[in-house]
């Protein structure tokens, strides 16, 4: 006070008389919580989370990962009371990821589309349990099923081995066509192979699952953010031989690039999805941001596992407020564009009253 009456007395007043029009004034909006709750327009509720949960075979598991401080992978008994707990949180939706022993893996998949694999068997069970009332999303790719961790399957050629983009098609479409059968409402291609949402579209028509949607992983960048997820899958590329790529960039798209992300997403939406997913999200708002005047389709965005463990550091380290840190970053993922975010957070964040 005393500063600014010197400052203005001895520099702006004595020289300059100011001459501004404040008659518009964006503080004004800003006065009072009540003001700020009134003119806020981007909010997230329970609904608009989309809870993913790792899978596994077996009884009585819960196994905790390092990497994902919180989240842990399920044995289906186990699973079943998880479940429970998100819809008495009010989320409507879940997405299953399927987690095997290495010796379970194979070079063709073969694991991807057994009838009693566990993403199978915790369709069943969550279908009984739960009716129509749970949403139930399953993961559509290969990369936790293949010996190689590649989300295709493998080929060798003079170039040495190479995705074999339309050999996968087949496989990915048996293994979302195992995944209608057990129950699932949407399957969720995360594979990146061209084509994919046609030919799961079609196989899904012929045998009668015309009313099982498809929710496409349309732009999906090759992202450092998914570390902590693959061991939590088991499906890092890396582990395999010299000869085998060692990174996904052939079939995940090149993080320098946004117009393709347009054209991924046009493609799909011809092809058939029925809502399209931008992953990871927070590197990616604008893309988010681009696509949303676009399509009239649901948006989802997924809020990967690398983002989590970001701010579960940052929390643990004391370095930020992890409720306010959690409610902005979900928040800003439906300013962006999202109709809905898939979040690791997701139960916490509601069970603590962060939203
Ligand atoms: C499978 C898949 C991945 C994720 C979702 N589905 C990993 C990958 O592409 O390597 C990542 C999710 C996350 O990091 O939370 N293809």
């Amino acid at each position: 006070m005393t500063l600014s009456k010197t400052l203005a007395s001895k520099t702006l007043a004595s020289k300059t008389q100011l001459n501004l029009n404040l008659s518009k004034r964006p503080r004004r909006l800003r006065s009072s919580e009540a003001m700020r709750n009134l003119v806020a327009d981007s909010y997230v509720q329970a609904k608009d989370l989309m809870a993913p949960f790792f899978v596994v075979p077996g009884h009585g598991e819960r196994q905790v990962i390092g990497a994902l401080p919180g989240v842990s992978r399920f044995s289906v008994d186990q699973l079943m009371p998880e479940l429970e707990r998100c819809l008495s949180l009010g989320i409507k939706s879940v997405v299953l990821f399927g987690v095997v022993p290495e010796l379970q893996k194979s070079f063709q998949a073969e694991a991807a589309y057994d009838p009693n694999g566990p993403v199978n068997k915790a369709l069943r069970e969550a279908r009984k349990a739960f009716g129509q009332d749970l949403v139930l999303i399953t993961d559509v790719c290969l990369c936790a099923y293949t010996d190689h961790g590649h989300c295709g399957i493998l080929k060798s050629g003079s170039r040495g081995y190479t995705i074999d983009n339309d050999t996968s098609l087949e496989l990915l479409a048996q293994m979302a066509l195992s995944h209608a059968e057990a129950g699932a409402d949407l399957v969720s291609p995360s594979d990146m192979m061209d084509g994919r949402v046609a030919a799961i579209r079609q196989v899904l028509d012929l045998e009668g699952f015309s009313d099982v949607g498809i929710l496409s992983y349309a732009v999906k960048y090759a992202s450092a953010f998914y570390g902590p997820f693959r061991e939590a899958a088991g499906s890092s590329p890396t582990k395999a031989n010299s000869n085998i790529p060692k990174d996904r960039k052939t079939y995940q798209m090149d993080y320098r690039s946004s117009l393709e992300a347009l054209r991924e997403a046009q493609l799909d939406e011809e092809e058939g999805a029925d809502m399209l997913m931008v992953k990871p999200a927070l590197p990616y708002l604008d893309i988010l941001a681009k696509l949303r005047p676009i399509t009239t389709l649901p948006l989802v965005a997924y809020n990967v596992s690398g983002e989590y463990a970001m701010l579960k550091a940052a929390a643990a380290a004391g370095t930020l407020d992890e409720a306010l840190a959690v409610q902005e970053t979900l928040t800003s993922i439906k300013r962006a564009g999202a109709n809905l975010i898939v979040s690791y957070y997701a139960q916490e964040a509601l069970e603590k009253g962060w939203l």
